[in-house]
């Protein structure tokens, strides 16, 4: 099919964390507490009792780290900042050393010919604004604005794309919803206002930005998803469009149109908060890029059918490279962006290390077959720009603590080495092999 389809010359090619999930460090040099070191003290939260105090440590070992990326070869790394660390009590007084830690890490970056995509809002937030009510209070509008220009202040230029927030969705619902996520809180309309306030948050930054004339570009990264519906029965039909709705366009569309979706505002009713619909208009600013997050479709049956004789990842998700064909394909569609960029894309599997090796087929499988698509997809001129593999190590995951391991290189815990696995290795020599086709074309 695309077997050789070759990526241009200027494609990114990259390994996507987060601060909290790999960083570690979580109280050193002035770091304020966040939400998930607050919500991973709750009992039965997270998997084991684990918590992000001490991860990958990456705060301590970020060379060895930004040394691996640069000796697969790859151009960028997507990264993100941790709130608390900059602003401990989240407004007001900045940690010279938390902004320190970011100003080596991005030199480090410039200095190994990786380019700098940093994403300001990946869920640590400081646990001083949850007690303030965190994203259901409006004020987090201008907390987050002024953090975002702190840490403009100070990285500026150096960096090639500043994302405002890593999937809203989870915030909003997984945080505030349905309680999976920190804050824990279970409220659905706590969770639309939360949504709300990002949106306006994501604008009004966008907007504070801009008017630094910088030259860096600046986006917001989805998690987006197929819908399907399982039959055509008219009650599964229905059940997709308004999945679609509420995961889906319940995020693109303010940030493309400046409003909510229709469908997903008539469906929650009286769960609605109040929202200003001039107000919302600030969301829909224009993007220099979107990010796309492509893990799985979903599957929807009224009827409670599951998808059959499918493979999944361990996280029990569909693997599905079609899938972010398909997505490619729409949202280029229907929410023109000048510039996508994969700002993550991988899987979770029971890896081993034996006799210092892991042999992660299945990983490099789900990676070959979805850059294939990817190909496809921009092949068929949807303007993808990059793509990020998540992740480089092994890390924090969420609500699963360690017990899932989706890097392309293995953490030992104890020991905090790294190794390769396979993933890894064929990664590098597939960025190589494109290195090669266009140094042929020259
Ligand atoms: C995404 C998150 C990322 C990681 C992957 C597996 O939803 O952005 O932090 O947990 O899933």
């Amino acid at each position: 099919m695309t077997e050789n389809f070759r990526f241009p010359a200027d494609f990114r090619w990259g390994v996507a964390t987060s601060a909290y999930q790999i960083e570690g460090a979580a109280f050193t040099d002035g770091r304020g507490p966040s939400i998930w070191d607050a919500y991973a003290l709750m009992p039965g939260k997270i998997l084991g009792g684990q918590n992000g105090t001490v991860a990958c440590d990456h705060y301590h070992l970020w060379e060895q780290d930004l040394d691996l990326i640069q000796g697969l070869g790859l151009s960028a790394y997507r990264f993100s900042v941790s709130w608390p660390r900059v602003i401990p009590e989240g407004t007001g007084k900045v940690n010279p050393l938390g902004l320190d830690f970011y100003d080596r890490l991005v030199d480090g970056m410039l200095q190994r010919g990786l380019e700098p995509h940093l994403t300001l809002y990946h869920w640590d937030l400081p646990q001083a604004l949850q007690n303030r009510g965190g994203w259901a209070n409006p004020e987090i509008v201008h907390w987050f604005t002024d953090y975002a220009l702190t840490v403009y202040e100070r990285l500026g230029d150096r960096i090639k794309s500043y994302c405002t927030f890593n999937e809203p969705w989870c915030t909003a619902e997984l945080g505030h919803h349905i309680g999976r996520h920190a804050p824990g809180i279970q409220d659905l309309k706590t969770a639309l206002l939360a949504s709300y306030h990002i949106q306006l948050a994501h604008g009004e930054t966008l907007l504070a930005l801009r008017a630094q004339n910088t030259r860096a570009e600046l986006g917001t990264v989805l998690n987006l998803y197929p819908v399907d519906p399982a039959t055509d029965s008219e009650a599964d039909q229905e059940a997709a469009l308004l999945l679609d709705a509420k995961i889906n366009r319940w995020y693109l569309d303010p940030v493309f149109r400046g409003t909510f979706p229709e469908r997903a505002v008539a469906h929650y009713a009286e769960h609605m908060p109040s929202i200003d619909p001039e107000r919302l208009k600030v969301a829909a600013q224009p993007l220099d890029f979107l990010g796309v997050n492509y893990y799985y479709r979903y599957w929807v049956s009224t009827e409670g059918k599951t998808l059959q004789d499918v493979e999944r990842t361990d996280m029990g998700w569909e693997i599905y490279p079609e899938g972010i064909y398909r997505l490619m394909k729409d949202l280029h569609q229907e929410y023109p962006a000048p510039k996508y960029y994969i700002t993550e894309n991988g899987a979770a599997f029971k890896d081993e290390l034996q006799n210092g090796e892991v042999h992660d087929e299945a990983r490099v499988r789900f990676l070959r077959d979805h850059l294939q698509h990817l190909g496809r997809a921009m092949q068929e001129g949807v303007p993808v720009h990059g793509y990020f593999e998540w992740s480089l190590l092994d890390n924090f995951e969420w609500a699963f603590g360690y017990a899932k391991r989706f890097g392309i290189v293995h953490v030992d815990y104890e020991t905090q080495k790294r190794t390769l696995k396979d993933s890894a290795k064929w990664y590098r020599d597939f960025v190589m092999q494109q290195r090669k086709f266009q140094a042929e074309e020259v």
